[in-house]
């Protein structure tokens, strides 16, 4: 099948850059020295967990208990669930980790501590607990350099319904940089302050096994990882115009578009109507601080067009000039990067793989929580 024989809005990955992304990854991970357990809620996706692992069900990071159900069905065996547990979630993560080889959940609050506890004693189960560190990202997570983020680290330890696995980050402000050079620096602010929390809890007698660090820009420039023991990285399986807006990566490297059809030409407006709106490229707003302004995506190949808005299930395309927009018909394709890979990949039921203009597979995503 022909791609444009494909109803729009479509999510198309192309094969050949989605292989080799991964295999950068896997490469990277290697030289630095470091376990790779990528976040799958870019795709959430088995067949790309799979090709994330150089085939087969490695460690893998996850956002929802969705995504943990759907993988585990499908035989991977080590999951952490990377946001800070709600106590209301405690049930369902003892099913999963009874079903699993390693199951790691994230805290970082003595009321969540308390919630794991009591659950422990209510189920006899005791359950693997990473301590989530805010490194500079200001999200969630302790601060390092807190008495408290000790005293909850000791109690970790200690705890009898609790098997400490040690610290995570995820250094969500590399997303503010604004070259290679500033993201090499966000990377060794993370590295540093996890590796210094770490040694410190070491040596106050807390075992403290695993450093886990992630984003993808911090783990494709990082200078170096001594000292941390695995990466998350998710958004780099695919890529996006963020991505490359802030140097993480090439526009060459990209592997998704969402391919959309004209169902508007307003020459005198200089506009083009498509259906792709919110709901087939999110409403990210983009690096809005090296690009100047807000625009949903970049249209492949037509670099005088602009998408400027978006409502449910439309787009907004505005030419430069009108005879930008005025060869085109109602009914003809166009192929859009999104800002932001991850949101726009969640939209769509279905991901089509692409090599050149054939579509050679198609996966099904999990959705939900
Ligand atoms: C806890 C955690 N780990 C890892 C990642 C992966 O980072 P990225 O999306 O930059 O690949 C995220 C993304 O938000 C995250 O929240």
């Amino acid at each position: 099948m022909n791609l444009f024989d494909l109803e729009s809005p479509a999510f198309l990955i192309d094969a050949a850059r989605l292989e080799r992304n991964s295999k950068m990854m896997l490469e990277r991970s290697k030289k630095l020295g470091v376990r790779l357990r990528p976040h799958i809620k870019t795709h959430k996706s088995v067949e790309i967990a799979r090709i994330q692992q150089g085939g087969g069900e490695g460690p893998v990071t996850v956002s929802t208990l969705a995504e943990a159900r759907f993988l585990l069905t499908a035989g991977f065996k080590e999951i952490t669930y990377a946001v800070p547990i709600s106590p209301q979630k405690l049930a369902s993560v003892r099913t999963l980790a009874e079903k699993s080889l390693a199951f790691n959940i994230l805290l970082d609050s003595e009321d969540a501590a308390d919630a794991v506890e009591r659950a422990g004693r209510t189920s006899g189960l005791c359950l693997s607990v990473f301590l989530k560190v805010d490194c500079g990202y200001h999200r969630a997570g302790v601060d390092p350099s807190s008495a408290e983020s000790r005293t909850l680290a000791e109690r970790l330890e200690d705890s009898k319904w609790i098997d400490f696995k040690g610290i995570l980050t995820h250094a969500g402000q590399s997303y503010h940089a604004r070259s290679r050079a500033e993201i090499q620096d966000v990377a060794e602010v993370e590295r540093s302050r996890m590796v210094q929390f770490g040694q410190s809890l070491r040596s106050a007698g807390i075992s403290c096994p695993e450093i886990s660090v992630g984003s993808t820009p911090t783990a494709v420039h990082a200078r170096h990882l001594e000292g941390v023991t695995e990466i998350r990285p998710g958004n780099y399986i695919f890529f996006d115009k963020y991505q490359a807006d802030i140097g993480t990566c090439g526009l060459e490297d990209c592997a998704v578009s969402v391919m959309t059809r004209i169902i508007g030409v307003y020459p005198k407006e200089k506009r083009l109507v498509v259906d792709a709106g919110a709901l087939a490229l999110s409403k990210d707003p983009g690096a809005v601080h090296i690009v100047g302004e807000t625009v949903f995506g970049l249209v492949l190949d037509h670099p005088t067009l602009k998408v400027v808005g978006l409502a449910q299930e439309h787009g907004s395309i505005m030419g430069k000039a009108e005879k930008d927009v005025k060869g085109f018909r109602v009914g003809d394709a166009l192929r859009i990067l999104p800002n932001h890979s991850c949101l726009a990949a969640a939209l769509h039921p279905w991901y089509f793989l692409v090599d050149g203009e054939q579509v050679v597979d198609r996966f099904q995503p999990v959705r939900g929580w």
